[in-house]
């Protein structure tokens, strides 16, 4: 029985298909053999981009550990104890003290002294570089503080490619460029603190369903082309890299059906050899699934632990199969990262502020400093994005009552020692109280909740304003006195499975119960995700609207803000919110095990580069609310767009192979300016974004954006940078980055269907 595989290059994109001629069950990996094209040997770190001296510092240490030692730097060890989430071990003998490396992304969990910062999808939503830098910064000196040699972040895969997918909050957002600017400034925010980050998660990692292996079913496999990789998955990955990332973590799926721990195409070939990675490859926690193997194919730690390596390791040596040489190299660039963070020197104890149990006795290392402050309280509120305002409903006007409805409204009714870092604990009760984070291993600890009821509630003290309110009732009763009523409401995620939809019955209906005795209905949805709003936007009672995503634990003084315009609210969509769920189409649910391959379940990302917004274009499918859009409580104008188009550009980049690629592709070839008018009365921040079109592309890319805070009556100059990358297309024949011959079109405004003005750009 054969199951033939057919391979069609389409015009835009790679597009693959299965035909199959009988109906067999595979039951064996060897099946798939070559799917992934293979790629030896392991690339060695070069010290290029800057990594010179950490390379040699690092050869130098690495020269004099012995077989065994250089063995037990590459997998993580049980026998160092304490909270962190894995431990490289200590050599007492040559003065290297071990490595603790712990999560999250969006601030240290499990342990206490820390904050709760807003997620990924939130700094998504903030669109704004400067403060992505700072809540990184200060993110890195609590983790450093605590003795976090390598923090588990930035997320940037998942790359929101299938909406209901259940990290994508921990992503930053559904469009690489976004995503890869602003988890860059990620990367050198932690670097400013010489905190490591790694960089998960590597690669095609977009959904939690059959994540893993379970029984004899096998992860489910990313299929995905050249090009597509290219322009989509690996798009934030290089510029990661680019920034001076020292670890990228490997994923639990596979990738052309191989293992992504043991996959030589993506970490031997895409990420070693095109785009000149110096850092180390860690697994995600048991994502490794072979010894030998995973080996030559470019991975260089393993976590917690590993049953592959170790005294295998030595043995592999020392029967040939695996050479000396490869494992100096994992060594040399684990102790390179830790010199290219500077950690050699002044660096806090491995895991000194990681007590294994917060219940029992333990030396307090706080690590919350005030400079922590105002990238808390910014980051909460940036990342808010109001999205209907109708009937002048916000911001409110000193109302004498205020109604407020939903179980998302206040606090969790404990938080207590034994919540902190436990997955079970916070992923229970999170749907019954305000969601400032979601769950899995991005749920971080926050040192207090401000809850958007307990922050009302200072606010009524100081205003004199009384407070009616029902937290848990679905038909609550409302006073007609209300001047408003306000709605908390959540859509909850978690690591380890994906959401079951994109709406939520019950939510829907509180919303509509409190509308219909309500005129002026304000709903704020937490959402860890895409979160559909159909089913009351056009309810004329239902006045405003506002994602208030992931704020971390200043939440509730983020919402107060934003609700009485001591700041206008300006977030803009990082994902496009569809009217209904079938508008996703394919990409709305996870694949599933099915057919002949219900042991090896396949996700084939046969749409090519067409995901979010660039999907809902060429289906000529209408929005309920575009990627980019968000209001605020001033109108802005645009004008004189101006395009400079100076050099002649040869096609290819020619430079050596740096950070990120060839360092040619960071260079500018364009310059674009527009003009911006504070047309309203209030101060506030625009976000103003640029598209391009490329010849033979998606209608349109973002490639530039600034966010920029203009005064009532002002007009501000904005100018983009295009950089050869962003103008280049993957050509899957030369193998290189080119640029195409022709027009291109450039559109720039305030969303990604608001864009007021056009030009073109002939290349
Ligand atoms: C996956 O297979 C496609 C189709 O053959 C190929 O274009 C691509 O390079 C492969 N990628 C990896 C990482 O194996
Ligand atoms: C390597 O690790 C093993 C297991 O933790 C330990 O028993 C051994 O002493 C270590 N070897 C060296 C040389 O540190
Ligand atoms: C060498 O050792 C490794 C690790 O134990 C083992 O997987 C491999 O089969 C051995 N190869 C030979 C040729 O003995
Ligand atoms: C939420 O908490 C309230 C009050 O403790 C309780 O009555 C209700 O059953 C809870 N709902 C859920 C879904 O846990
Ligand atoms: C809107 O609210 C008013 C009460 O203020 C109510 O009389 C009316 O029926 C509501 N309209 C809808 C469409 O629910
Ligand atoms: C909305 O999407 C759901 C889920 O895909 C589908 O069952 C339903 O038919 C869609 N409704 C409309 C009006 O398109």
């Amino acid at each position: 029985m054969i199951t033939a595989r057919y391979f069609v290059a389409a015009l835009l994109g790679f597009v693959s298909l299965f035909i199959s001629v009988t109906a067999q069950e595979i039951t064996s990996d060897t099946y798939f053999y070559g799917q992934s094209p293979p790629v030896y040997p392991s690339p060695e770190g070069s010290g290029s981009g800057g990594w010179n001296a950490a390379y040699a510092k690092a050869k130098a240490l690495v020269a004099k550990m012995t077989l065994e030692e250089k063995s037990n730097m590459t997998y993580g060890t049980s026998s160092v104890k304490n909270g962190c989430s894995g431990n490289i071990p200590p050599i007492a003998r040559l003065h290297f003290p071990g490595l603790c490396l712990s999560d999250a992304g969006n601030g240290v969990r499990g342990t206490d002294f820390v904050n709760s910062y807003p997620s990924g999808i939130h700094v998504g939503a903030s669109w704004n570089k400067a403060l992505a830098r700072q809540r990184a910064n200060a993110m890195a000196a609590e983790f450093r503080t605590k003795g976090v040699n390598v923090a588990l972040g930035p997320v940037v895969g998942p790359l929101g490619r299938i909406a209901e997918a259940g990290r994508n909050w921990e992503g930053i957002s559904n469009d690489p460029y976004l995503c890869g600017s602003l988890g860059a400034e990620t990367v050198q925010g932690f670097r400013e603190k010489g905190v490591i980050n790694s960089v998960k998660h590597y690669i095609g990692n977009e959904q939690e369903t059959n994540r893993n292996p379970s029984g004899n079913v096998a992860s489910v496999s990313s299929n995905i082309d050249d090009k597509t990789i290219h322009e989509l998955y690996l798009w934030p990955f290089a510029e990661l890299v680019h920034a001076g990332a020292g670890s990228i973590m490997c994923s639990y799926n596979r990738v052309n059906n191989s293992y992504a721990c043991s996959n030589s195409k993506t970490m031997n070939g895409l990420l070693k050899t095109e785009l000149g990675y110096q850092g180390f490859v860690v697994s995600d926690w048991g994502a490794q699934h072979s010894g030998v193997a995973s080996t030559l194919a470019g991975l260089d730690m393993a976590m917690p632990s590993s049953s592959f390596w170790g005294a295998n390791m030595i043995e592999a040596i020392n029967n040939g199969s695996v050479p000396e040489s490869r494992l100096d190299d994992m060594v040399t660039r684990i102790i390179a990262s830790w010199y290219y963070a500077g950690q050699d020197f002044g660096y806090p104890a491995p895991g000194i502020g990681m007590p294994t149990s917060l219940t029992q006795p333990h030396t307090v290392v706080n690590a919350k400093t005030s400079s922590a402050a105002q990238p808390l309280l910014s980051g909460a509120i940036e990342g808010h994005v109001l999205v209907k305002n109708t009937k002048n409903a916000l911001p409110l006007h000193h109302p004498q009552l205020l109604s407020v409805f939903g179980y998302d409204a206040d606090v969790p009714y404990a938080w207590d020692a034994g919540q902190f870092g436990s997955f079970a604990a916070i992923n229970n009760q999170i749907q019954n109280e305000t969601q400032v984070v979601a769950g899995g291993s991005g749920a971080n600890n926050p040192a207090y909740i401000s809850s958007p009821f307990v922050a009302l509630t200072a606010r009524a003290y100081q205003d004199g304003t009384s407070l009616s309110w029902n937290f848990y009732s679905m038909n609550p009763s409302v006073n007609p006195a209300s001047d408003a009523c306000l709605v908390f409401i959540n859509s909850y995620a978690t690591e380890g499975r994906d959401r079951s939809g994109l709406h939520d019955p019950a939510s829907d209906t509180l919303v509509n119960n409190v509308a219909a005795s309500c005129s002026n209905t304000i709903v704020v949805i937490h959402n860890a995700g895409i979160r559909l709003v159909d089913q009351f936007v056009d309810n004329p009672n239902v006045t405003a609207i506002i994602f208030a995503h992931l704020p971390g634990q200043d939440s509730g003084y983020a919402i107060t803000s934003i609700l009485y315009g001591d700041t206008s609210p300006s977030g803009k969509l990082p994902y496009t919110v569809a009217k209904n769920e079938s508008d996703y189409g394919n990409l709305l649910s996870p694949a599933l095990p099915a057919g002949d391959f219900v042991l090896f379940p396949q996700s084939d990302f046969s749409e090519g580069v067409y995901t979010d917004y660039r999907a809902f274009d060429a289906n000529n499918i209408e929005p309920r609310y575009e990627f980019g859009f968000g209001l605020t409580y001033t109108t802005f104008s645009y004008s004189h767009l101006q395009i400079s188009n100076s050099a002649s550009k040869q096609q290819y980049p020619s430079g050596p192979i740096g950070l990120g690629g060839p360092t040619d592709l960071w260079n500018v070839l364009v310059t674009v300016s527009a003009q911006i008018t504070n047309t309203g009365r209030v101060s506030a921040a625009e976000i103003a974004q640029l598209y391009v079109g490329i010849p033979g592309g998606p209608v349109k890319q973002l490639r530039g954006y600034d966010k920029i805070q203009i005064q009532p009556g002002r007009t501000e100059t904005i100018t983009f940078q295009l950089l050869r990358r962003d103008l280049s297309v993957w050509d899957v024949v030369a193998q290189k980055w080119a640029l195409q011959s022709g027009q291109y079109k450039i559109y720039v405004g305030s969303s990604s269907r608001i864009l007021p003005l056009t030009g073109t750009l002939t290349i």
